[in-house]
């Protein structure tokens, strides 16, 4: 029985349940990559045809860079949950310029998310930070506000002297997310109080991921200069699991010992069962915690690291180690090449 690889060689979940049950296992078998540059990901993820759920469509740039749906959004890392992404980790950071009057129109700047299953989670204690002077900021979800927050500014050498740290409505105010959000609008309105600031500057990462200097003001902020945000994924389709489990056809949690439960951002989610770890979504991809030994790797498994070799039960691979705490990172980029033992986030591949 595979670990977890029986996912990536699944037919679409449509064509494999309209079939006999039987079929599932004589399903063509394709080999999905599982990998862009350091970035892991699994079913209902992949990339290229017949390798992911619908909306769960990835691309691997040229520059090893993981890109998914559409409006593309670029995937920085995945954090993993008993070796299955549980969400992930994207880059929402946005500059615009604006004049200094006051009451002279509002700006208004979009980020749209890389689909239905996906959406910046009120629970996921997010916020909308906003670098820059004079103006109100106006978080919109479809076109009604959600939040708003004010920064105002003094002259260069009172901002220099403020302590690093303080998000509190000068140089910086912040916007908590509290509702979930797929797409949002920014609206940017100058106040007309203090100095004002062409350049502004907003992003969203986790609230107490980010620490305002006032130099900030003065630099340009690119996106890899933030934490990024953490985006929450769930089965699209069906309002619960209640409804889900009633479509047998669509109905994603396809492994043995997999539950079903109902994702705050609308939609499902799939867990092994306790006791189990491994991919939910895939045919057999939850397996014991506790076997060891008699589960036998995905074909094909590296066993080597740069020039140290990783026999099974440890693996660098999905579907290649034993159990979850024996999944090691392989970074053969060095000399020697070094194995770290896999946390259950990745670092980002600007990290390595
Ligand atoms: C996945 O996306 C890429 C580009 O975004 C596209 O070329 C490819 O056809 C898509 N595959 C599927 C199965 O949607
Ligand atoms: C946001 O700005 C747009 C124009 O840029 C405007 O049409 C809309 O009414 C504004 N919404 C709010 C709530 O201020
Ligand atoms: C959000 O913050 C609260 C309080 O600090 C914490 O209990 C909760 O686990 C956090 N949620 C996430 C998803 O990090
Ligand atoms: C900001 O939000 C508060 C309450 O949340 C509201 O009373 C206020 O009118 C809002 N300000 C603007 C400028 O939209
Ligand atoms: C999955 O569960 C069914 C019913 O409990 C059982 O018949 C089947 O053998 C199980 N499959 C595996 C691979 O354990
Ligand atoms: C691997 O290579 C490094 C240097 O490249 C060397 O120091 C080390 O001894 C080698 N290890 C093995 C097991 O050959």
């Amino acid at each position: 029985m595979v670990l977890t690889m029986a996912a990536i060689t699944l037919m679409p979940l449509l064509v494999t349940l309209l079939a006999a049950p039987a079929t599932a296992a004589a399903a063509p078998v394709r080999r999905c990559p599982t990998s862009c540059g350091l970035i892991d990901f699994s079913y209902p993820f992949g990339v290229g045809p017949r390798c992911s759920l619908p909306g769960f469509n990835l691309t691997c740039d040229a520059n090893g860079r993981l890109l998914l749906g559409s409006p593309s959004v670029t995937v920085d890392y995945t954090i993993l949950a008993s070796g299955f992404i549980s969400s992930l980790a994207v880059n929402i950071v946005r500059t615009v310029r604006m004049g200094p009057r006051a009451g002279v129109g509002t700006v208004s700047a979009s980020w749209d998310g890389p689909g239905r299953p996906f959406a910046i989670s009120g629970t996921s204690n997010m916020s909308l930070f906003v670098l820059g002077c004079g103006v109100t900021a106006t978080l919109l979800d479809r076109g009604a506000a959600v939040g708003n927050c004010s920064v105002a500014c003094a002259g260069e050498e009172v901002m220099r002297r403020l302590p690093d740290g303080l998000c509190v409505g000068v140089g910086c105010c912040r916007i908590n997310v509290r509702v979930h959000l797929r797409a949002f609008t920014v609206n940017l309105s100058r106040t007309g109080d203090g100095v004002s600031r062409d350049k502004l500057t907003f992003f969203v990462t986790g609230q107490g991921r980010y620490t305002f200097r006032p130099s900030d003001l003065e630099r340009d902020i690119h996106p890899d200069m933030v934490p990024p945000a953490r985006l929450d994924w769930a089965i699209p389709g069906q309002p619960d699991c209640r409804h889900a489990m009633d479509d047998r056809v669509t109905y994603a949690c396809v492994s043995n010992q997999s539950e079903c439960r109902d994702s705050p951002i609308g939609g499902y989610a799939c867990h092994c069962s306790r006791g189990f770890s491994g991919n939910p979504y895939a045919v057999d991809g939850c397996v014991p915690d506790q076997v060891y030994g008699s589960i036998q790797p995905k074909a094909n498994c590296p066993t080597m690291c740069g020039n140290v070799s990783v026999p099974f039960p440890f693996g660098t691979e999905l579907g290649c180690f034993a159990r979850i705490h024996l999944y090691l990172t392989c970074n053969p980029g060095r000399s020697p090449a070094i194995l770290q033992m896999t946390q259950h986030s990745y670092p980002s591949t600007r990290a390595c």
